[in-house]
């Protein structure tokens, strides 16, 4: 399996794609929560990693804003903790828990908020749909969903989609109900970042427990 601590070193490197994502999702965060100012707002953050491209937009000023982050990974969540301490941030709750299952959520009300990055290039094409397609239970309506995903298909990579994998993203939002409201595609860079708002109903399977696994 991935060694996920490692990959969060990549982020060192200020010229990495990495590190220009993190800035771009940082970026539409803080857009995000700007336009929740004096509002209650909830956001939650599917494999949240460290919390590097949370934790420093809320300490921007968002007190408003009460947060979940979801990592599977204990020394990860720890870091993410320590983190949003160190920030004094209260309304920050770190839960180590599988991001992939309804249950884990089964405690919280609907989120304003979503972040899944890092996570769409890491389950099957069944998953990304499946996972997709649950969010509106997770959600207000209105909410926004801000996702990643990286365009290069590499040999590990668990999608079936040809060409850029960003765009079957896309679709599959559009298909559940969602409105896209950016999408940011660098010409020099392989990640991508979106923002889609729920503008609908859910079509899809109301019941499912499982959202996804990763493959690596
Ligand atoms: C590619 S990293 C992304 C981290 C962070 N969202 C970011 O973009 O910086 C994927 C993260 O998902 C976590 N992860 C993997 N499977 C998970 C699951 N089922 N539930 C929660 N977290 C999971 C990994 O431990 C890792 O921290």
């Amino acid at each position: 399996m991935a060694d996920w601590n490692a990959w969060h070193r990549n982020y060192d490197d200020p010229a990495s794609g990495l590190a220009r994502r993190l800035a771009t999702v940082r970026a539409e965060l803080a857009r995000l929560l700007a336009a929740t100012e004096g509002r209650p707002t909830r956001l939650l953050s599917l494999c949240a990693g460290d919390g590097r491209d949370t934790l420093p937009v809320l300490a921007a000023g968002h007190d408003n804003v009460r947060a979940v982050l979801v990592e599977i990974d204990a020394g990860l969540g720890a870091a993410a903790r320590a983190q949003a301490s160190q920030l004094n941030l209260p309304d920050v709750e770190v839960r180590t828990a599988d991001a992939g299952v309804m249950d884990t959520y089964a405690d919280l009300p609907p989120a304003d908020v979503l972040l899944a990055c890092g996570v769409f290039g890491n389950i099957s094409d069944t998953d990304l749909e499946t996972t997709v397609g649950a969010f509106p239970r997770l959600l207000t309506p209105g909410a926004a969903v801000l996702w990643t995903r990286g365009a290069s298909t590499g040999d590990d990579d668990p999608t079936s989609h040809p060409g850029d994998a960003a765009e079957l993203v896309r679709k599959v939002f559009t298909r559940h109900g969602f409105v896209e409201e950016r999408f940011i595609r660098p010409d020099d860079a392989g990640f991508r970042v979106g923002v889609h708002r729920l503008a609908d109903v859910p079509r899809s399977d109301p019941t499912g427990r499982h959202l996804f696994r990763f493959t690596r």
